[in-house]
């Protein structure tokens, strides 16, 4: 139970000292397993990684990448969609090959079977080496809302209306914000080797607060995190 806890001053900070451990991990791994996360918070850690890319720091050639999640029922094409977010943050600047990332498939036919495909491709990969999480308002992680089970492997969730709400800003209305989502469980992400969390601004701060006052409960998803033995949270706000 090691949490290395990192206060920053502003949001490029965080984004820096984030995309520093992913090209570390990269520069002593060329074939890593990465763990990607989507919303607003990586928007400037992915800027970071491409820019190293770009001075030739990185290669993503040899990388294997799995994301956290991913809405049930819009097309992968869809601009909200997780898959055309990686596209666009990340994957499109750089050289990794189109087999190497992977997303869950909010799409599949059996949507059940789409869930223990995933975990399974993440085990025969290897196991995630590196995972990038960000939290929500509520302490969600991915898209594991308040009050699902540490033991959870990926599975369907139901979005909470909060999290809809939080999100409606990359839709054009409230009502087209899907209602499901597929995401890696709980146990699915403490399974990563090492796990980089971060938050900046005063939406979070709450979160963050109460993370670090240390209690562990499915009422918070993202307590659980506090059992890793290798965790990062990199955190600040402007006030
Ligand atoms: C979203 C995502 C999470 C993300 C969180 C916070 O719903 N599924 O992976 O960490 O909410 O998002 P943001 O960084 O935009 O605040």
């Amino acid at each position: 139970e090691t949490v290395k806890w990192i206060k920053v001053g502003s949001y490029e900070e965080m984004s820096k000292i984030a995309s520093s451990i992913f090209v570390k991990q990269l520069q002593n791994k060329s074939n890593s397993v990465l763990g990607f996360a989507t919303g607003g918070s990586p928007v400037g850690f992915y800027k970071e990684i491409v820019k190293s890319y770009q001075e030739g720091k990185i290669s993503f050639e040899e990388v294997t990448s799995f994301n956290l999640d991913e809405y049930v029922g819009i097309p992968s094409s869809s601009p909200a969609s997780y898959a055309t977010y990686m596209i666009e943050n990340l994957f499109q600047h750089v050289d990794v090959p189109k087999e190497s990332y992977h997303l869950p498939n909010g799409n599949a036919i059996n949507l059940e079977e789409e869930c223990l495909r995933y975990d399974k491709s993440i085990e025969a990969a290897g196991g995630i080496d590196l995972q990038l999480l960000g939290i929500g308002v509520n302490g969600h992680i991915a898209f594991n809302e308040p009050g699902i089970p540490f033991t959870s492997l990926t599975n369907i969730v139901d979005l909470a209306e909060s999290t809809r709400i939080e999100n409606a800003r990359y839709f054009e209305n409230l009502e087209d914000v899907p209602t499901q989502a597929i995401t890696m469980g709980i146990q699915s992400i403490m399974n990563a080797k090492k796990i980089v969390l971060i938050a900046f601004g005063d939406k979070k701060v709450a979160a963050i607060e109460r993370l670090y006052r240390g209690t562990i409960t499915e009422d918070f998803p993202a307590s659980q995190l506090l059992k890793h033995s290798n965790l990062t949270v990199i955190y600040g706000s402007e006030g």
